[in-house]
Formats: structure tokens, C-alpha cells, sequence
């Protein structure tokens, strides 16, 4: 994951954990002071503290290269429902949420692209006529294969300069990886006066991870940063790209918490079970016509055919199925505004990526079990890829204090660890910022 800006970075030091995105007590921690995207609606909008924060950047910009830049910022997601289908073409539920990375660009008249990254205390450049042909395991790399990609999709970039920096966690499976990509995008194409349609620009930044970058990673993330709207979730469909804006309860608010931990063996434990999903979809495409992947299985299926499957790929392909099924039943459940049946769909998802999928952790499931007891809460789950980072907690607006305060002692008590917590609001997704007009 790209690690940039600090910006999530727990820094408090006296023992307290961390709670983002609530006011008015003493004794919380604000990390970005007049930053900070303040998440309530009775405080300014999401949209006039990024103006603050295209402004600063504006201000660096100018003082690091002397010109003027236009900004673009991309928010990170939250999945509520739907893990590990996106690469098995199933359906998914992720929003993006009001923590975004920022770029701020402004052309050369070179061929050089100049990046300098604010969390990482770096520059780099990149001539874009020699470019790597893959990345080399360095921050960059998301900037850079996105450069590639849409020069191999024929677009004639230009030299620019590039200041990015992050008001989101990094590491914590949030997708501030997909975040620098579709921001990136869009302030390259704005130096050349391009467009490109949101959807073609999805396939864009999964080919610049997979191929680029490395990481065999599903299209739900750069998606969702790219397509998120505010006070919404998105079911997408994965395979035909197809969305549909979900609107989320007003009562409710995204309460993430992040673990802390990220245990090392993710990268493989995802690709593994990718290639069991691959090896499922093959073996049940034997007995059951159409099968291209297993988004075309139901769960009658697999328990027919359970005997050609080997144990372990029997349990992924379950998962999997299973999970399409429940992102549609919460779609449902969400359109009729019954926030328990939502809920209930987000622990069967948990315990279903525990128990069959096998990529929670103790942490994550400590971190869930503690918030399910907890007042006001409809429903939490892990989220994301698994093996550490955060948890998903839906939670009734008006017990959102007390949810956070009792999450965080008690995931301590229990760990050791000091989480993270953020109350997130549903966002937009990737747009220019204009920082100019930025109030002081
Ligand atoms: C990571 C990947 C996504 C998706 C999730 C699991 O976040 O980037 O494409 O596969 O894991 O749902």
C-alpha cells in the first residue's frame, strides 16, 4: 500500500487511542487541526476543508516549483458488504469516504514528470519517454504505471510537476493506493485538456496495479474512488461495471477501526485464494454449463458438486458464492431502510470470511465481536482484504460517541493495541479541488 503523508499516523503518545472525525471533547486528538475534514453535518462541508487543504498544498507547490497548480483529490473506500468477490466477477458494496489523497500538478515543458510525495519526504523523477516497464516496489509506482497506462492507451502526455500528499491512513486497507491512482489520472489528463470516461479509467488503474505495480488486485477500489457520490454506497457489479447509488440512512454513520495490525503473509494469502477461486470456477465449469467464474455458481451448485473439490476450494468457492448472494440481499435490505437485516448480512459476511475464506485475524475478529455488543450498533464486519487493517461498523448516529470511546477501551483491554478510529461520512469521489477559492 502506498504509505504517504503521516497523515493517518497515530502520534497521542499517552496511551489514549485515537479518534478521528468527532469534536468537542477535550480529550480526543485532532491530527490535522484546520485540516482535518471535520465529518458531522453541523460543521462545514467535506468539500470546503478539502478547499483548505488544495489551498495549502497550492501554497507548498509554489514555494517547492513556483507555479500555480490545479489540485485533484481522490477519496479512499470502505467496503459494507461483498469482500473477495470483486476478481470472482461479483457484486460488491463499497463507499468512498471523506479521507482522500491530493495531487497538485502543473505542467513542464519537458518530458519529465517530477513527483514529490509529502509523506514520504521524496522526489522522483521519471522521464516519460523511458519509462520502467514495471514498477520496482517503490511509493511511486502507482504514480508511474498510471503515467504507462495511459500513455499505452495512446494518450500523449506531457512533462508536469507533481505534489502529493494524504489526509488518509495508510496500510490500514483503506485504498489510499487506489486513491493516488485515480487522483494521479486525473491531473495528468487535465495538463493535456483530456477526459476519459470513469469507467474505462477503472480498467485503467486495475491494469496499471496488476500489471505495473504487481498486486493481482479486483477493479472495487480505484471504482469506488472514482465513482463514490456522498450520502451514498455503490453496488457495483463486477462484471458488467454496471452501479447502482445505494442511498445510505441519514441516522447512520460509517465507523471504521483500524486494528493496527497488518500481518505479513497478506500478499500471498491473497493471491492464493484468488487462484483457488480460479481453480473452483474451473473444476464446477465441468458439471455446470456457462461457468466463466464463480460469480456464474450458486450455492446449490457447489454443494452438488462439493465431492470435485478439494476441501479448502470447496470453503473459498462457499464463501464467495454465498457473499454475492448476501451483497444482494443488503441491497435490498438497505432500499427498504431495515438497518437490523442489514446488519445481520454484515456478520454473516464475518463469520463467513473467518470461518471459509480464512482471512480474518484475531484482532479483527476481537475488534468485531467487541463492537456487535455494543449499543447502536447494526452491524460490523472486517473489511477489505483482511489479515489486519480495519473494521466496518454501522452505528446509529446519535450513539456514535459512546460507540467509539467503549470500541476503543475495551479492543485495548483486550489487545494491548491502541486502534484507530474514524467516523466517516459517505463521500464523492475523485474531482478537482478548487483551493483558490479556499475561505482562510
Ligand atoms: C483488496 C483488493 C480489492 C478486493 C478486496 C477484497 O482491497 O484491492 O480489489 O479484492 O481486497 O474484497
Amino acid at each position: 500500500m502506498m504509505g504517504m503523508a503521516g497523515a493517518g499516523g497515530a502520534r497521542g503518545g499517552n496511551g489514549r487511542a485515537m479518534i478521528y472525525g468527532q469534536s468537542g471533547a477535550t480529550h480526543r486528538h485532532f491530527l490535522f487541526s484546520t485540516s482535518f475534514i471535520i465529518l458531522h453535518s453541523s460543521f462545514p462541508s467535506a468539500y470546503h476543508s478539502a478547499m483548505n487543504i488544495a489551498a495549502e498544498l497550492q501554497e507548498k507547490f509554489h514555494v517547492a516549483f513556483g507555479d500555480r497548480p490545479r489540485v485533484f483529490c481522490a477519496p479512499g473506500r470502505v467496503n459494507l458488504i461483498g469482500e473477495h468477490t470483486d476478481y470472482n466477477d461479483g457484486f460488491v458494496m463499497p463507499a468512498a469516504i471523506d479521507l482522500s489523497i491530493y495531487v497538485a500538478i502543473a505542467p513542464r515543458d519537458d518530458r519529465l514528470l517530477t513527483i514529490i510525495s509529502e509523506g514520504f519526504d521524496e522526489a522522483i523523477e521519471f522521464n516519460l519517454d523511458r519509462p520502467a516497464p514495471h514498477g520496482n516496489g517503490h511509493w511511486s509506482d502507482y504514480v508511474r504505471g498510471v503515467a504507462v497506462e495511459l500513455m499505452q492507451a495512446g494518450y500523449k502526455l506531457r512533462g508536469a510537476n507533481l505534489l502529493i500528499t494524504s489526509r488518509l491512513p495508510t496500510g490500514a486497507g483503506l485504498s489510499s493506493s487506489a486513491a493516488v491512482e485515480v487522483a494521479t489520472a486525473l491531473a495528468l489528463l487535465s495538463v493535456i485538456d483530456a477526459t476519459m470516461d470513469r469507467v474505462a479509467l477503472a480498467k485503467l488503474y486495475q491494469r496499471a496495479e496488476n500489471e505495473y505495480v504487481g498486486a493481482r488486485v479486483g477493479i472495487m477500489d480505484q471504482f469506488a474512488s472514482a465513482n463514490g457520490r456522498a450520502g451514498h454506497a455503490l453496488m457495483l457489479d463486477c462484471r458488467s461495471l454496471d452501479f447502482r447509488l445505494l442511498p445510505l440512512p441519514a441516522n447512520v454513520r460509517l465507523v471504521i477501526a483500524n486494528t493496527m495490525v497488518k500481518h505479513s503473509i497478506a500478499n500471498g494469502e491473497y493471491n492464493a485464494r484468488r487462484a483457488e477461486c480460479e481453480a473452483a470456477a474451473r473444476l464446477l465449469a465441468r458439471r455446470v454449463a456457462g461457468v466463466r467464474a464463480l460469480r456464474d455458481v450458486t450455492i446449490a451448485d457447489v454443494e452438488r458438486y462439493r465431492r470435485d473439490l478439494p476441501e479448502t476450494v470447496y470453503h473459498r468457492a462457499r464463501h464467495v458464492v454465498s457473499e454475492n448472494e448476501r451483497v444482494q440481499r443488503a441491497a435490498d435490505a438497505l432500499h427498504q431502510g431495515d438497518l437490523p437485516a442489514f446488519g445481520k448480512l454484515m456478520r454473516q459476511s464475518h463469520l463467513s470470511l473467518r470461518d471459509d475464506y480464512e482471512v480474518s485475524c484475531e484482532e479483527l475478529d476481537v475488534m468485531v465481536e467487541i463492537a456487535e455488543k455494543l449499543p447502536g450498533c447494526y452491524g460490523a464486519r472486517m473489511t477489505g482484504g483482511g489479515f489486519g487493517g480495519c473494521t466496518v461498523n454501522l452505528v446509529e448516529a446519535a450513539a456514535v460517541a459512546a460507540f467509539t470511546e467503549e470500541l476503543a477501551a475495551r479492543y485495548q483491554q483486550a489487545t494491548d493495541r491502541k486502534p484507530q478510529i474514524y467516523v466517516c461520512a459517505a463521500a464523492d469521489g475523485a474531482q478537482e479541488v478548487q483551493g483558490d477559492q479556499a475561505t482562510p
